[in-house]
């Protein structure tokens, strides 16, 4: 007998399927499918049929079959609602009209810029933590990130220039995601999110207004969008100017600090590991000093620990196509109209692949053991044309957080236990509560080295020499 359709995972309800597993707790939904049935397998959300796929050799025809047999915008519909049609929320044809812009947003000399709006951001958050105290670092997370990207993106007076408001807006916007509800139902969040639309569309109209009356004063991403020539020779419209900085925020935000979370968390739980990467910063991240590119290249264990954080913990841990031309996906021919979606909750757990796979071992992508090459083995960040153009701007940012935070504070984890919370745009971590204590100056640098700083006035110096002394 020929097998037409992949195997259906249990536990699917009348009429809904497996939709509110799906919403509420997808990676045991995912894990089971993959124990019952192996790397593809079917879950029902409603009547739509879902091949959910595991393994680097599944991923690369979904990455690379991407744009032609299966289609990248349908299935990121529910973000339309929210931040309009851009990039990956427009037509095939539209994104790759609007792709210089994200090559000349992310292009390597402007990396530059970004490292610097991220020790200045990062150390601003750590100055105000004070001596001593208790915090939840996956809420500080959300809102450093919010700095470092208003900083990074719109330049240093970011604060000013979106006002107070801006972040409370973005979060009506944020909390209205949602995949299965038709976006224009008449409900409280969706009419919150149109509210917050229509103030943020205006607060970034004044934005675009000082750019385009001051040409030449400002570097920053409105600049870029207004002054970067797509393919087809035009400018971006300045509605859609509004639509990108959104999408990109959307892109980049909950990711980086759920992500950025996690790895903090892991780091604390893994005592034996964090001691190396502790060992690396003191040896190569000077205090009072801006981390720079050169400094980051040298922080090997660090990015080794960021890249096992995306592997175990992956904020983005599904990624969605609809099949628009019949596909071959292992033994199946996949009709269109079907969803896939891959699964790195699975693919990052093959044991063929990955030494332990529960294990939390960051030196798996030593040179000696080099594992998960694969470009498509690890997803976290997806795969093909349409890979994260933000992730080394993440993995940068993260690196900066963590660097700066152990080496400036002794951090005790009050949590016992954390869990993946399933966001309906990125996962992030449950609380990590932390209780910290700041360093000794003398722990972190000479003492001609503070005296010489406290004498040239340097603000941030003076204010932890002074709260020694008292
Ligand atoms: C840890 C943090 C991040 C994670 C886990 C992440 C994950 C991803 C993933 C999985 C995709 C591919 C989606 C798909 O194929 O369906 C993607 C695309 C994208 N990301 Fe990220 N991202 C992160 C940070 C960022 C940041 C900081 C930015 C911008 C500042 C950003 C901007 C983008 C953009 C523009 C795309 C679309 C690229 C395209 O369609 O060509 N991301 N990201």
């Amino acid at each position: 007998m020929t097998v037409t359709v992949p195997p259906m995972v249990s536990g699917g309800l009348p009429v809904i399927g497996h939709l509110v597993e799906m919403l509420r707790n997808r990676e045991s939904l995912f894990k089971r499918g993959y124990a019952e049935h192996g790397d593809l397998f079917t879950i029902k959300l409603g009547p739509q049929p879902v091949l959910v796929i595991t393994g680097a050799e599944h991923n690369r025809v979904f990455y690379s079959e991407t744009d032609k047999a299966l289609n990248m915008q349908e299935g990121y519909a529910f973000l339309k609602a929210s931040i309009g049609e851009v990039l990956f929320t427009a037509s095939a044809e539209a994104y790759y009209n609007q792709r210089p812009l994200l090559q000349e947003i992310f292009k390597r000399e402007r990396m530059v810029g970004y490292i610097e709006a991220m020790n200045v951001e990062v150390q601003k958050w750590l100055d105000a933590l004070g001596q001593s105290g208790e915090m939840d670092i996956t809420a500080e997370m959300l809102r450093l990130t919010q700095y470092v990207a208003g900083r990074a993106l719109i330049g240093k007076d970011f604060a000013r220039e979106l006002g107070d408001e801006f972040w409370q807006e973005y979060a009506a916007i944020s909390a209205s995601l949602d995949p299965v509800l038709p976006p224009n139902l008449p409900l409280p969040k969706f009419k919150r999110r149109d509210r917050a639309k229509v103030k943020i569309a205006a607060t970034l109209k004044r934005v675009i207004a000082e750019r385009k009356q001051n040409p030449g004063q400002y570097d920053d991403l409105v600049t870029i969008l207004l002054t970067t020539q797509l393919k087809d020779g035009t400018f971006l419209p300045e509605e859609q100017i509004v639509t990108i900085f959104m999408g990109l925020l959307f892109a980049g935000h909950e990711t980086t600090a759920g992500q950025a979370a996690w790895l903090i968390a892991l780091l604390l739980q893994n005592a034996e590991y964090r001691a190396l990467v502790q060992t690396e910063i003191r040896e190569k991240v000077a205090y009072g000093v801006q981390i720079d590119a050169g400094v980051l290249h040298g922080l090997d264990h660090l990015y080794w620990a960021i890249d096992e954080t995306t592997r175990l913990r992956p904020s983005a841990d599904t990624q969605i196509r609809t099949v628009t031309t019949p596909t071959q996906i292992g033994a199946y021919e996949i009709p269109a109209g079907w969803r896939i979606m891959v699964s790195a909750a699975t693919s990052h757990m093959k044991g063929d692949v990955f030494a332990n796979p529960d294990q939390f071992d960051p030196l798996r992508y030593a040179p000696e053991r080099a594992e998960g090459k694969n470009p498509f083995a690890i997803v976290g960040f997806g795969g093909g044309i349409h890979k994260c153009t933000g992730m080394n701007f993440a993995k940068n940012e993260m690196a900066i957080i963590t660097a700066r935070l152990f080496q400036q504070f002794d951090l005790e984890l009050l949590s016992r236990e954390i869990h993946v919370v399933t966001g309906n745009g990125a996962n992030h971590p449950s609380a990590v509560r932390v209780r910290y204590q700041r360093k000794p100056l003398r722990e972190l640098t000479d003492a001609a080295t503070i005296r010489e700083a406290v004498a040239a006035g340097c603000p941030h110096m003076s204010q932890h020499a002074a709260a020694e002394e008292n």
